[in-house]
């Protein structure tokens, strides 16, 4: 693997810039560094199905799934190393699992080769005036192309697990029938890699990357659509299965459907509440179904649902404001948390949709059945709270990130957290990502990126975390959105998320100070 050239500098690979050489070589990106922290490379992973992180447990009483798990090995090394900076002198429990998160169309580019067909948000980013400065995933973070150099740099940040999503259209290019070998050996590659620096993959199959076949024929608003997604879950669970100790279905159905659906601004870029919410019941029965593909495989790996979730806090303390904030709850979290977890949809919310509405009139017998199949986990995503003012609008009353939407509140994490355990039980509970967009430069003296804010967001995050598991919720791993800096959908490559910052014009990973906290964070498992 190449290591990408800079015309101003000497490049340090990203392994080497965080052993602090300042001229890493090409060597280094391969794995075959001399420092233990990023290689050589061994072949240390576990095979699939062996064995359980202590502690979980499957959903609902079912028998507890056997899964490989590279991250329990990683995380149960003795922590040793320099505490973080700014360290609070608060230590995890033993064995947490550390980790990063990112997903297909937004770090992989190489979105015409090796067969993939297009989906839904290539046809999206193409149309002029959708995305910021008429940016597109087509080269994205070129991980297609830099996944070696890119575990590497995992591998030297110490991280237990690597979340990332398979991109449908990559296997499936029209969204069913034909498979594309040449995809499924992409993520086999990968997945190799991971378990080679015993890394432990998490694997999202849905990452909104819909193929554009599939919205063809009504996308998330066709019931077909479900069944084509448990038919692609079959495909993948059977062909990667073996390498892939834990599996989520689709991330955050809330935003395909808001987001998608009724704001417009993400792909397929609809605005109509009705199809909102139609998307959103498909989008749960494709979860079921999914799940109980991945049961009827035989598939031995642990599997649950990727759900953003916001606390809904009342923004005065009329009785309004809280019934108010009471509703947006349910449209946030209860209807999803609900129908997978109790097997019924929140009545506030169908009552508010009403009997007539497309959703309330698509929901057939046996569904709640098959949107509740027992699941071995949650992923939870946490990035804001909401405050409902007494006529059911948002409105920020914290200071917010450079994303405009994101309120700035480190207990919301603590409040979520421990909302779940004590309204849906003990379910594990995974955090797949958590993370802040700051406003990072390059500093080319010192060649890396001070973003301090970055550090304290996910210091005061993981302190939150912490307090939860204190009170008994069951958090097994954290996952830092995201690893790479990345396509941001509506907001192109403008907002920076990663702990590594991409140059995109030579696609150089420069460590930000971040990275370099979070490896101490990781190494002495405190914060
Ligand atoms: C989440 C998405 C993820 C990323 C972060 C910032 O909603 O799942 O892809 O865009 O927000």
């Amino acid at each position: 693997m190449p290591v990408p050239t800079s015309p101003l500098r000497p490049v340090a690979s990203a392994a080497a810039q965080i052993r602090g050489d300042r001229a890493g070589s090409a060597a280094d990106a391969a794995g075959t560094a001399d420092d233990p922290a990023s290689g050589p490379v061994t072949a240390t992973a576990s095979p699939a199905h062996t064995s359980a992180p202590d502690g979980a447990q499957r959903h609902n009483g079912r028998a507890q799934a056997q899964s490989a798990d590279a991250a329990t090995t990683a995380a149960r090394r003795p922590a040793s190393g320099t505490a973080p900076e700014g360290s609070l002198g608060l230590q995890f429990p033993d064995g947490f699992v550390w980790g990063a998160a990112t997903s297909a169309y937004q770090v992989e580019g190489a979105a015409k080769e090796d067969g993939r067909g297009d989906s839904i948000w290539d046809t999206f980013s193409r149309t002029p005036g959708k995305v910021r400065n008429g940016d597109t995933g087509d080269v994205a973070a070129d991980h297609y192309h830099r996944y070696i150099e890119d575990l590497d740099l995992m591998k030297a940040l110490g991280l237990h697990s690597y979340r990332f999503s398979i991109s449908w259209p990559r296997v499936l290019p029209d969204g069913a029938g034909e498979v594309n070998q040449r995809g499924l050996d992409f993520y086999r590659r990968l997945l190799t890699g991971l378990h080679e620096r015993g890394i432990a993959p998490m694997a999202t199959m849905f990452h909104w990357d819909l193929p554009q076949a599939l919205q063809d024929i009504g996308g998330w608003e066709s019931r077909e659509v479900a069944y084509r997604f448990a038919d692609y879950a079959e495909v993948v669970v059977n062909e990667l299965g073996d390498l892939v100790p834990v599996w989520l279905t689709i991330n955050e159905p809330k935003t395909v459907v808001q987001n998608g659906y009724l704001f417009g601004n993400h792909a397929p870029g609809f605005r109509n509440p009705e199809a909102a919410y139609l998307a959103a019941h498909h989008l749960l029965l494709g979860h079921g179904l999914a799940v109980q593909a991945l049961r009827a495989a035989g598939a031995g790996s642990r599997v649950g649902p990727a759900l953003n979730l916001h606390p809904c806090y009342p923004a005065d303390d009329t009785p309004e404001a809280r019934a108010a904030a009471r509703l947006m709850d349910g449209y946030e979290n209860r209807l999803y948390l609900d129908s997978i977890f109790l097997g019924s949809y929140p009545q506030d919310v169908l009552a508010d949709l009403g009997e007539s509405s497309r959703m309330v009139r698509a929901i057939a017998d046996r569904d709640l059945e098959i949107i509740s199949e027992p699941v071995d986990l949650l992923a939870v995503q946490y990035y804001c709270p909401y405050y409902v003012d007494s006529s059911g609008k948002k409105i920020n009353k914290l200071p917010t990130s450079e994303a405009h939407w994101q309120q700035i509140y480190p207990d919301g994490m603590y409040d979520i957290l421990t909302r779940i355990t004590r309204d849906y039980g003990n379910i594990p509970l995974t955090v797949t990502e958590n993370g802040i967009p700051t406003p990072d430069a390059l500093d080319i003296d010192t060649d890396t990126v001070d973003d301090g804010g970055r550090i304290t967001f996910l210091r005061d995050h993981f302190a939150a975390a912490l307090r939860a598991i204190r009170d008994g919720v069951p958090l097994e791993s954290y996952h830092v959105w995201s690893l790479l800096d990345n396509f941001e959908w509506d907001q192109g490559y403008e907002q920076r998320w990663g702990l590594v910052y991409v140059d995109y014009e030579s696609q150089r990973r420069v460590l930000k100070h971040s990275a370099r906290w979070y490896r101490d964070v990781i190494a002495t498992n405190t914060v």
